[in-house]
């Protein structure tokens, strides 16, 4: 989704700009665009495309050094991918120039007013109706006017606005979509849609809420509230990622590094949580003692994407061992059924970014109706985090490559902590389990580190067989069923080859019509209480001549009479199978999508953080 970035101060903004722009690049975007002000004038520069396209544009362009500007990457919403509908957009002037992230719901309204007041447009985006908002409110004070144009608009946005009738400021305001703000001390000050940008510059950090707004000057900055500008006190954050942990530290893709990042995301993700020696899980994030925890009729799991396939293993886990019915819901699914929720309800979000707009309004309506919210979330100070009662975090670090994979193997991680913490406190699993499982998770990170290199090799020569086909099956059982659909999910997002993930048992209801000389079938088969079940499934696809990808356990020998191709995995707690399971999965459409020549990091069409509905 949209990125913003904004500075004023004493350096030079082009580049602080340019270079923000390209670490929110994980977003998703189509254009790009800046402005700047130069001898008491706006200066605007867009293009559609990529970043490079604005940075060749800059190359020609004397910016005079200027020292206040905002930059915006467009994900398009209203109107196509084009120069005109770049932001920054302006007023009838030129001179006041917004840039924007959300939706503005009520924009075909206020444009119509605008347009019979004599207002002249030339985008179609919702976001150029702010821009001559403001304006229409313009009398000389840019806050006051930000703050009425506001009152008028129904729907998301975070705002960077600038005018050269007040050149020494950027006003940023915000309401469900998100806005932070950085402070280099006595060296100006800044605005970003996420932390990243500003890493390069600052790790002091404001995070602007909802209903809030913002005056930036080289010297420092105030926070107020948007309705009427009463002055608020706001910590700084200080951020301990480093800008290097977001570089892609030689790999050819961020994909690729996060891939192999996974054993380390996996370990900070468990370690100081559990004591393998005694079996103990420490969650106190969850803050309810056991006789609130006895008290839960039922555990609600919200989420999309990636996230949600997360969710639907953890509903094998929970309910098999600690016995508490769950429910998994699509975010988008959630907030539009009637919800039966209630203080005996406790609701889970998983979210990567802790920004996702369906996500984020289902855990507010889940709040609404008194059910107790913990998130699982990777971002840490994100909105969904700060509107939980507590969150489990996952300590992936950050990840860039649009396309998830070590943000879901730590909330995988996130969740068996939690079964194994809610086994704990309601006694569903006895200690020696419990140290079993433990000691299986922290023996896992080393298992993975060392089949990486070997299965991106497998997956290598996979990838030469089958990077020209057309469509993909996927299939598994049990909490591999999800594993399945990630697996699908992975293909699809950035090779664009159509994958399908299903429950191998389904295979006969439907999909089984589609097996023919060209299909490929990948079935994960792991030696569990499946096995049996999956390999009869598999045996109907090669009846039907079906090309055979099986993925299973080391040393059955089976899978390679049966399959065109069998990859082997450690056999580890087939609790923890998921986990292990999806690795050659991602790796697999990581190939496929090198070698079809996709933008692996960056795929059309889809961003990183969707904070819009
Ligand atoms: C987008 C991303 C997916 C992600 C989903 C949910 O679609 O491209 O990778 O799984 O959003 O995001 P979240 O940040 O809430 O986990």
């Amino acid at each position: 989704m949209c990125g913003i970035v904004g500075y004023v101060g004493p350096r030079k903004v082009v580049p602080i700009i340019l270079e923000g722009l390209k670490r929110l690049e994980y977003r998703g975007y189509d254009s790009a665009g800046l402005v700047y002000l130069l001898d008491g004038k706006v200066h605007k520069h867009r293009s559609e495309g990529k970043l490079a396209n604005l940075e060749e544009l800059m190359e020609d362009v004397d910016d005079g050094g200027s020292h206040i500007g905002l930059g915006h990457t467009r994900w398009a919403t209203h109107g196509p991918p084009s120069e005109a509908n770049a932001h920054p957009h302006s007023d009838c002037s030129g001179e006041l120039v917004v840039v924007h992230n959300g939706i503005i719901e009520n924009f075909d309204t206020l444009r119509r007013e605008l347009t019979a007041e004599g207002h002249i447009f030339t985008s179609q985006t919702d976001t150029e109706v702010l821009a001559h908002l403001i304006e229409e409110y313009l009398d000389g004070d840019l806050v006051a006017a930000v703050q009425a144009a506001v009152r008028d608009v129904e729907g998301s946005f975070a705002l960077g606005v600038m005018w050269s009738g007040q050149p020494d400021i950027l006003v940023a305001a915000r309401n469900q979509s998100p806005l932070v703000l950085g402070i280099l001390e006595g060296r100006g000050c800044f605005l970003a849609s996420d932390i990243p940008a500003l890493l390069p510059y600052t790790r002091n950090i404001i995070y602007l809420e909802d209903q809030e707004m913002a005056v930036l000057r080289a010297d420092g900055l105030e926070v107020m509230t948007l309705a009427d500008g009463r002055p608020l006190e706001k910590e700084i954050h200080t951020i301990d990622w480093n800008a290097a942990m977001a570089e892609k530290a030689g790999y050819r893709h961020f994909m690729l590094k996060e891939i192999y990042e996974q054993p380390l995301a996996v370990l900070n993700t468990f370690r100081g949580r559990l004591e393998p020696e005694s079996g103990v899980i420490n969650l106190p994030e969850i803050g309810l003692d056991a006789a609130e925890l006895r008290n839960l009729s039922r555990i609600f799991l919200v989420a999309c994407g990636t996230s949600w396939h997360a969710a639907l293993v953890a509903k094998y886990w929970l309910e098999k061992w600690v016995g508490i019915p769950v429910e998994v819901d699509i975010a988008s699914e959630f907030r539009y059924r009637r919800l039966l929720l209630g203080p005996e309800v406790l609701v889970i979000p998983i979210s990567q970014s802790g920004e996702t707009a369906d996500t984020l309004a289902g855990l507010r309506l889940a709040a609404k109706l008194g059910s107790k919210i913990i998130s699982i979330c990777n971002v840490v100070g994100s909105t969904i985090t700060r509107e939980s009662d507590g969150t489990i975090y996952t300590h992936a670090g950050p990840e860039i490559g649009v396309a998830s994979t070590k943000a879901f193997t730590s909330q995988l991680t996130a969740l068996f902590l939690l079964t194994l913490y809610l086994g704990q406190e309601l006694e569903t699993i006895e200690r020696e389990r419990r140290i079993e499982m433990a000691r299986a998770l922290v023996a896992l990170p080393p298992i993975i580190e060392k089949e990486l290199p070997r299965l991106q090799k497998d997956m290598d020569v996979l990838a030469a067989d089958f990077s020209r086909s057309r469509d993909f099956l996927y299939l598994g059982r049990g909490e591999n069923f999800p594993i399945a659909l990630e697996g699908a999910l992975k293909l699809k997002e950035i090779s664009y080859i159509h994958a399908e993930g299903y429950a191998a048992g389904e295979l006969k209801h439907g999909p089984i019509a589609l097996i023919d000389r060209e299909m490929p079938v990948l079935a994960l088969v792991p030696q569990d209480r499946v096995y049996g079940k999956v390999i009869s499934n598999v045996q109907e696809v090669k009846a039907r001549h079906g090309r055979m990808i099986l993925v299973g356990s080391e040393g059955d020998e089976a899978l390679a009479e049966i399959a065109d191709y069998a990859v082997y995995l450690p056999r580890i707690n087939e609790e923890l199978n998921p986990i292990l399971y999806v690795i050659p999965l991602q790796l697999l459409s990581y190939q496929i999508a090198n070698m079809r020549g996709c933008d692996v990091d960056q795929p059309r069409n889809l961003a990183k953080s969707v904070t819009v509905e």
